[in-house]
Formats: structure tokens, sequence, C-alpha cells
């Protein structure tokens, strides 16, 4: 075990010219949360002692859109190379334990290739991440002395014909000891191709004095994959989504096809959960014991209780499902709802800041919003609270047991009664009451042989 502190420096002042965006490239989301946050995770679970994010010019909105109070944020205003962001990011460390540096846009990076990494800088060496790959271009590469030993880092811009034949390349994270690091990049030039301070530099600066070079290699071989491109950004993606698929099939769930998921937040499942193609899991859901997720389902930040089945096709938001009810197919479920045991919600029912009382039903077409349902109720096919007078929201009570026919109006503000019935095509605009059955008087008149005009 060491005791050496850890300090990490994150760079992330590049543009990101080739994704063709306004958004700066560490804000494009990766599984739903912007691409540096994953790097923030990596580092964090390192506990270092201090965190810098080099960031370019117009890099503010990064800094103000992540709100990272860990975070010392260092603008470089010119991309003089990899060597010259890390200095910019010197002043606002601690002089003394491990720097480790990472890139902004490699974001599957996992926190125990960098522990390994920073166990090897621990020891007083300077360590490399590199990587043997099957076509190296645009890598760094290492280039190692007669008897195998490092001796300095290539760029493919500066390599001969030999040198870039090396199949070992830089991932170009790496970390050293802090008081090493920052006397070999006051020793580094921008006297090569690219007329910039390469960060690589300090690897001939070390085997020059002599200093202990250690490699390590990442645990898996896809975690040091770049973004530069939207076509990079996608295979990652696709490679963060298997991951989590892979996770939650070793957790027991029931995938139809791991490949038809994505979870872009947090998906916490009980035993015997069981998903079907193409579903999307945003923010923080959680699904109890024995949950069914039927195809096409959108979950976003949602609760849902034991035994329940979401049937397919229905979008759930900032919402709670309580146990053994039934949703969809088709439902539409907004913020601010809240459904008890037992409920059911059928197709084309879209409620909206409700709650539902235990085993209530609104099985098919309704609108339900900003009201309080209470438990045994019955909302007919049709029925719809008219809670907005266009100007404010107002909301609808209803009591247990209440039983509303098909096609109601209930106009808010607006109380039904315990055990009312309230008869179909009610336009309800005053409170019903309790245990009464409440309805509109209408006539029903039929015109003898009244004839309905015809097309000629
Ligand atoms: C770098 C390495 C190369 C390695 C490769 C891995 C150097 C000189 N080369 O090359 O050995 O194989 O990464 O992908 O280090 N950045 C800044 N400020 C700058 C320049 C870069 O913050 O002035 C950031 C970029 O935003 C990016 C990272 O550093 O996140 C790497 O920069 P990039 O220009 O992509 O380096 P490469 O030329 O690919
Ligand atoms: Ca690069």
């Amino acid at each position: 075990m060491t005791t050496q502190s850890l300090q990490v420096v994150i760079l992330a002042a590049g543009q990101g010219k080739r994704m063709h965006s306004r958004l700066p490239k560490v804000l494009h989301p990766l599984a739903g949360r912007p691409m540096l946050l994953h790097v923030l995770d990596s580092a964090r679970r390192l506990a270092p002692t201090r965190l810098a994010v080099v960031i370019g010019h117009g890099g503010e909105a990064v800094a103000s859109r992540l709100e990272a109070p860990d975070v010392a944020w260092v603008v470089q205003d010119r991309q003089l190379g990899t060597g010259h962001a890390v200095m910019q990011a010197l002043p606002r460390l601690e002089e003394k334990g491990v720097v480790l540096v990472l890139y902004g846009d490699v974001p599957r990076i996992a926190t125990g290739t960098l522990r390994s990494l920073f166990d090897a800088a621990a020891e007083n060496q300077l360590a490399l991440l590199t990587q043997e790959v099957d076509d190296p271009k645009g890598y760094g590469r290492i280039v190692r002395d007669p008897s195998g030993r490092v001796a300095r880092i290539v760029e493919e811009r500066d390599a001969t014909e030999a040198e870039r034949a090396i199949r070992e390349v830089n991932t170009g994270i790496v970390a050293a000891p802090f008081a090493r690091l920052k006397a070999w990049l006051a020793g580094i030039t921008d006297d090569n191709v690219q007329g910039e301070y390469y960060l690589t530099d300090i690897v001939a600066a070390a085997v020059a004095e002599d200093y202990p070079v250690a490699v390590r290699r990442p645990q898996t071989p896809t975690e040091c994959l770049g973004v530069n491109s939207k076509r990079e950004l996608a295979r990652l993606e696709r490679l963060v989504q298997m991951d989590r698929a892979q996770a939650l099939l070793d957790a027991g769930v029931t995938l139809a096809d791991p490949a038809r998921i994505d979870v872009r937040g947090e998906l916490a499942c009980g035993r015997d959960v069981s998903i079907d193609v193409n579903c999307i899991f945003e923010g923080r859901v959680a699904l109890g014991e024995g949950v069914s997720i039927g195809a096409n389902c959108i979950l976003r930040d949602v609760t849902v209780g034991a035994g329940t089945e979401i049937r397919p096709f229905s979008l759930l938001e900032e919402a709670a499902v309580g146990e053994n009810a039934r949703i969809g197919p088709y439902a539409r479920i907004r913020p601010g709802t809240e459904l008890g045991d037992e409920v059911h919600v059928g197709n084309f029912v879209e409620v909206k800041a409700s709650t539902f009382g235990r085993a209530s039903k609104a099985n098919h077409l309704a609108y339900v919003g900003d009201a309080t349902v209470g438990r045994d109720v019955n909302v007919g096919a049709g029925t719809i609270t008219c809670n907005y007078d266009g100007a404010s929201k107002h909301r609808t009570v209803i009591g247990d047991d209440v039983h509303i026919g098909s096609d109601v109006q209930l106009v808010a503000p607006v109380t039904i009664g315990s055990g009312a019935t309230i008869a179909a095509g009610t336009t309800v605009f005053r409170d019903a009451p309790a245990g009464e059955l409440t309805l509109n008087e209408k006539t029903q008149v039929t015109k003898p042989g009244w004839k309905r005009p015809r097309k000629k």
C-alpha cells in the first residue's frame, strides 16, 4: 500500500472540430451524461486530493454546465500541446504526491486501470499506459531500446518509416510523481513537426536521467478508445450499453435482447425482472421484484413496485407506481404521478400530477391531471379532468369507491364524494355528493322520417 497522495489532471481543451457541433466535445452525452462526467467519475473513485480539468478558450460552458465544485478549472487559451496543457494545471496542484493525466475524450477508462498506473508511479516511476494494436495509425509509438526498455515516445508525424511500424502505442494516459513531472515539463520544447509541447517528451527526459519507466496495460482492450467524431461517439455508446446490458444479465435480469436496451442513467432491478426489446431507461429507475417491462417503453426517474407489469409503448416520467399494477399498453404517465398498488392505467390514458389509491382503474382513453383519486375508483373511457381554465390549474378530488361512467368531464376545482356514481356523459361542474348518482338531465329525441343528405 502506498501513502502517496494522488492528483488528477484531465485534458479537455481540444475543440473537437470533427464533431461538427457547437457543443464542446466533452459535453456530448455518452449514456445520457456528458462524456467528461464519466472521466470525472473514474477519477473520483481514486479519491484524488486535487482534480484539475484543462479547458480551452470558450470552455467556460463546460465548467458552468457541469457544476463540479471539486474541480479546479484551468483555462488553456491556446492549444500548444498536451505538455503545455499539463503545465497550465501544475500551479493548481499541491507540490507533492503523484499526478495522473487523463483525457476528457476517453470516457470509458476503468478505475482499476488507473489504480494500477497510480500504484506504479507511487513507487517513484514514470508510469505509461500502453497498448498493442493492429492498426497503430494516429497514435504515438513506444520506442524501446535493444534491451527492450522504453526509450521514448515518438508521435506519428515525427516518426520514421520503421518507427511507424511499431504496434505498441501510447494511450496518452500517464502518471508520475509531481516533482519529476514538473522538472521534465520545464525541459520540453516545441521543436517537432506539429510545433507543440508534447507531454510524451517527458519519457525521453526520464530515460535520460535513468529514472525508471513502468508500462501498464488497460484491463480491457476498448477502454482507451477516444471520441473525435460522431462515429466514434456512436461506437462508444454501443460499448457502454453492451457493458450495462451484460451487468444486468449477470445480476439476473432477463433481457429479450441485450443489444436493444439503452440505460442512460441508473437502473436498479429486483429479482426476476424482465425487459423486452427497445426500452430506454433515463435518470434513476428502480424496478421491484418480478416487474416486467414490455417492448418500446421509456421510463425516466421512475420507481415501479414488485409484480407490476408495464405493457408495450408506455412512457413514464418522474412517477412512482405501486405493486402488482398494470400500466399500458400506450400509457402516458407524466411527472408528479403516484399510482398505488393494483392500479390499472390502460391504453391511451394520460395521467399528470395525480395520485391513484389502491386498485383504482382508468382503463381506456382518459386524461387525469392534477387529481387526487381514492381507492377502488373506476374512471370510464373518454373521461377527462378539465383542470385548466386558461390561466391556472385546478384540482379534482375523487373519493374512494367512486364510479365514473364514460365520457365524463370533471370541471375542476371539483370534488366527488366517496361512493358516488357519475353517469356517462355528465359534465360535473359542481361538487357531487357522496353515495349518490349524479347526472346532467338530458333528453333523447328521435325525429321521425328525418333524411340524411346523400351524395348524388
Ligand atoms: C496524444 C499523444 C499520443 C497518443 C494519443 C492517444 C501527445 C503529444 N500525443 O496524441 O502519443 O497516442 O494522444 O490518443 O500527447 N489537449 C489539450 N490541450 C492541448 C492539446 C491537447 O487539452 O494543447 C487535449 C485534447 O483535448 C485531448 C487530449 O489532450 O483530449 C489529446 O490531444 P490530441 O490532440 O487528441 O492528441 P493526439 O495528437 O491524438
Ligand atoms: Ca487524439
